[in-house]
């Protein structure tokens, strides 16, 4: 069985499903497509489904040209139809890992993920986890629903759990040339999923087991959240000796050796780096085991809107205004540069805070032309006539590549900025964090 999947998987004739066609679910599709496979897309969103089926590309970071040519070519399909996954020979799930509002792990899409792949398991089957979460996943939930009907993991079925590292916006690094982790349940396991990578994406990395593979991504992002957190606290002491941090992290980055350059902001956003690191202490702590690192900077990061608002309450008053009634106005709403998530987007609790305290809010965000948070919807403006109608106070919350910095700086009213974008200009009136 196993020599009959690393056959099919190297002569290119084994179909590969993919689970959920997200941020990370398209683009991992459409690799395997590139590498030949005959790729079937299963979301439970059917308009997703119709897009793809129709050529088109709802992802910033996958090219619309390369979707058309996949689908064209009759390698990429995508279908809501779940019982189609009895005809695939590899599976990847790459559905959502949220928390519950108690901030507990949210496993209710993987769940249904894995239970409409045990509905369908047959035997030679190769399934693989790729949604981020904590260690033990796979060997603790998954496989005992996939053995459920008497397969076993590893003899009848194989099972992997692999990290998705994709970092949306980045153009240098893509699915295709990240290193890909893989741990599996047992050796052939690991195997049959390096083999399905190593047909696909440049570089693959066999670690020994799924738990290994789990703790690798939540290693990465914790160290990611827990430096974040350092650099915010650095931001935060810097404002009160007065020195300009972002000239700090510039020059200390000079050193060739041992130091990696982390940036402070208005608080931690997107679907990964506040969420992960609470996977992992929820985790730890059912062994008894607290992380204070991952508390610490929680509790650092979490503070960062609260203390943008507090800059721009000084802001105002350096022109005589308090918050309630003065018209503000967000540039950039995205969690990031350049990109149009706005998952835990840091913006929305600024644009929150700011709203509890009577402002009157307007934003800018190319990416993001309307959103609704908390009951309230917005629509982005253009930020020339926004500017023009001359606000209180502007905060910029991400610095989206195409804004023009120049006006924003020159507008005469107080900027807040909170990603050091406008490093180029210097005016009495511009807040840095
Ligand atoms: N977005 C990132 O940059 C990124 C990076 C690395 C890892 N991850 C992880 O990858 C996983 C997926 O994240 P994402 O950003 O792609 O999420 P996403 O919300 O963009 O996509 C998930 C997709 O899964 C679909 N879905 C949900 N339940 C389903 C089900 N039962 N059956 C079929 N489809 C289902 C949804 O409709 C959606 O299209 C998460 O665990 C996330 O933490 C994300």
């Amino acid at each position: 069985m196993f020599a009959t999947l690393l056959d099919r998987i190297h002569s290119r004739q084994a179909s590969v499903g993919v689970i959920g066609l997200g941020y990370v679910g398209l683009p991992l599709a459409v690799e395997f497509a590139h590498a030949g496979f005959d790729v079937t897309g299963f979301d439970v969103d059917a308009t997703k489904a119709a897009e793809i089926n129709a050529g088109r590309s709802y992802i910033p970071d996958v090219c619309a040209t390369d979707v058309a040519a996949v689908v064209e070519a009759g390698r990429l399909k995508a279908t809501t139809d779940m019982s189609a996954l009895a005809e695939m020979d590899a599976i990847d799930i790459c559905v959502p890992t949220p928390l519950r509002k108690t901030r507990d792990p949210d496993l209710s899409y993987v769940v249904l993920a894995v239970e409409a792949v045990a509905a369908t398991l047959k035997a030679g089957q190769l399934i693989i986890l790729e949604s981020t979460t904590y260690p033990g996943t796979t060997d603790e939930v998954v496989q005992p629903m996939l053995e459920a009907q008497g397969l076993r993991a590893d003899v009848d079925f194989f099972l992997a759990f692999s990290p998705e590292r994709v970092d949306l916006g980045n153009q240098r690094f893509t699915t295709k040339n990240i290193p890909k982790i893989v741990g599996g349940f047992g050796a052939s396991s690991t195997e049959a999923a390096a083999a399905l990578y190593e047909a696909t994406v440049e570089t693959v990395i066999r670690v020994s087991s799924t738990r290994v593979a789990e703790m690798v991504k939540l290693l990465e992002n914790t160290f990611r959240a827990v430096n974040i957190g350092l650099v915010n606290e650095l931001a935060l002491m810097c404002h009160k000796m007065d020195i300009n941090v972002w000239e700090v992290i510039d020059a200390a980055k000079t050193k060739p050796f041992g130091f990696m350059p982390f940036y402070p902001g208005p608080g931690l956003g997107g679907h990964c780096i506040p969420i992960d690191p609470i996977y992992l202490s929820w985790k730890a702590r059912q062994s008894g085991f607290e992380c204070r690192f991952i508390e610490l900077a929680g509790q650092v990061n979490s503070s960062m809107p609260g203390y943008v608002v507090e800059r721009v309450a000084e802001a105002l008053n350096s022109v005589r205004k308090p918050i309630n009634g003065s018209r503000v106005h967000i540039v950039g709403v995205a969690y990031k540069r350049d990109v149009n998530d706005l998952r835990e987007s840091p913006a929305l609790d600024v644009i929150e805070l700011l709203g509890k305290r009577g402002a009157e809010l307007s934003y800018s965000d190319p990416f993001v032309p309307e959103f609704c948070h908390g009951g309230h919807a917005m629509r982005s403006i253009d930020l020339a006539a926004a500017l023009q109608s001359s606000p209180d106070c502007t905060v910029i919350c991400t610095d989206h590549s195409v804004f023009d910095y120049a006006t924003i700086a020159g507008s005469g009213a107080p900027v807040v900025d909170t990603r050091n974008a406008l490093q180029q200009f210097d005016a009495p009136g511009i807040f840095r964090l």
